[in-house]
């Protein structure tokens, strides 16, 4: 038997979140946000869960490759656009779209040569200060655009630094503001909603939106749980119980002792540690389900191995089955023990990890 830990892939829960995202978003276009993976999820798995979307975006140019050559033919946008004059020959090639965010970018485009061929979004900051042009600058950005015969279409973009945040809504509007000033009066295409935007702003929908995390169903709040916004888990991670520990009173377990039995226990050594993808992080007391009750870990999370409480669990013994996240056990719940976000969490997966679908 292999090591008992693996990731379930559930393709049904992508198609459902991406039906969710269309539920929010009747008239706009759909850019599913698939980087990173598709957010650990594995690319040409998710891509074929949403083979319905509009578009997608990512920004790996190899794994962009991949979806081409895969056979989609819808808009690939690559969000931080091309990084230097020798990728342009690829975005020609498989007719990829780009971010243009930087003057740099606007200087190496007289490169691409096939007339009309390369459809941009070009980003405006408004606030979140990572990449953009700023409203000062945008008018020249897109007129130098407009002058370019190999520009095709050209949308309008930013991105919301504070969607997610349970205040959010002010910054999100003087973003909007700001946007919708600099841009007045032009008549293109806009893009501006990720996951949190599209669930509480609909006044950002605009003509495409470019949901990430929402898809992989999790929530983008730290308020409102993923079951509240009928998203589904898409990724279960699992694994089994190894070793059952009998823990005297004041017998500390693992590494640096940092958890000390107050009276005798039972601890069960569960295959799945930080080489794993588990946040090493994880405190004393992060949710987990052995043999479908729910539990918590303890003591230190080490490279291979974590320990779980089995006090109450009198079923539970060597080859009892662990949830570590997913299906049972919201991710949220265990990155915010680990004082992380989900985001990281489903990253991180590790490519040791069996993936079944
Ligand atoms: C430009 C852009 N749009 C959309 C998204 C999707 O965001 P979320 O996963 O929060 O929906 C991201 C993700 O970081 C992004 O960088």
């Amino acid at each position: 038997m292999s090591r008992p830990i693996h990731a379930l892939i559930d393709l049904t829960a992508l198609e459902h979140n991406l039906s969710v995202v269309r539920r929010h978003t009747p008239r706009s276009r759909v850019m599913v946000v698939i980087k990173a993976d598709a957010y650990g999820h594995g690319l040409l798995r998710a891509a074929e869960a949403f083979k319905s979307a509009d578009g997608f975006a990512m920004l790996e140019l190899d794994a962009a490759i991949r979806l081409r050559e895969a056979g989609y033919r819808q808009p690939i946008l690559l969000i931080e656009g091309f990084f230097s004059i020798s990728e342009l020959a690829l975005f020609e090639r498989y007719q990829f779209g780009t971010v243009i965010h930087h003057s740099e970018q606007l200087e190496m485009l007289p490169v691409y040569r096939r007339a009309g061929g390369l459809d941009v979004f070009l980003k405006l900051n408004t606030g979140m200060n990572r990449l953009g042009f700023t409203p000062e600058q945008f008018p020249a950005a897109l007129e130098s655009l407009k002058s370019n015969p190999a520009v095709g279409q050209i949308t309008l973009m930013t991105h919301f630094a504070c969607a997610d945040e349970p205040n959010g809504g002010r910054e999100v509007a003087r973003q909007l503001q700001c946007f919708n000033a600099a841009t007045a009066g032009c008549n293109l295409s806009r893009s501006l909603a990720n996951s949190a935007a599209i669930l509480r702003y609909p006044e950002t929908h605009a003509d495409w939106v470019r949901p990430g995390i929402m898809l992989y169903g999790a929530s983008p709040f730290s308020d409102t749980t993923a079951s509240e916004l009928d998203l589904c888990p898409a990724m279960t991670v699992s694994s089994r119980i190894i070793a059952v520990q009998n823990l005297r009173s004041g017998d500390g377990i693992g590494y640096g002792h940092i958890f000390h039995a107050d009276r005798p226990m039972r601890v069960g050594i569960v295959a799945g540690g930080y080489a794993d993808g588990y946040p090493r992080h994880a405190s004393i007391g992060t949710p987990v389900l052995v043999n479908g009750r729910r539990t918590r870990i303890l003591g230190r999370v080490s490279m291979d191995m974590l320990h779980v409480d089995l006090s109450g669990i009198e079923s539970a013994d060597v080859g009892s089955p662990v949830t570590l996240w997913g299906k049972g056990m919201p991710i949220d719940e265990v990155a915010q023990s680990a004082s992380t976000i989900s985001y990281e969490l489903l990253c991180s997966l590790a490519p040791r990890i069996r993936i079944e679908t």
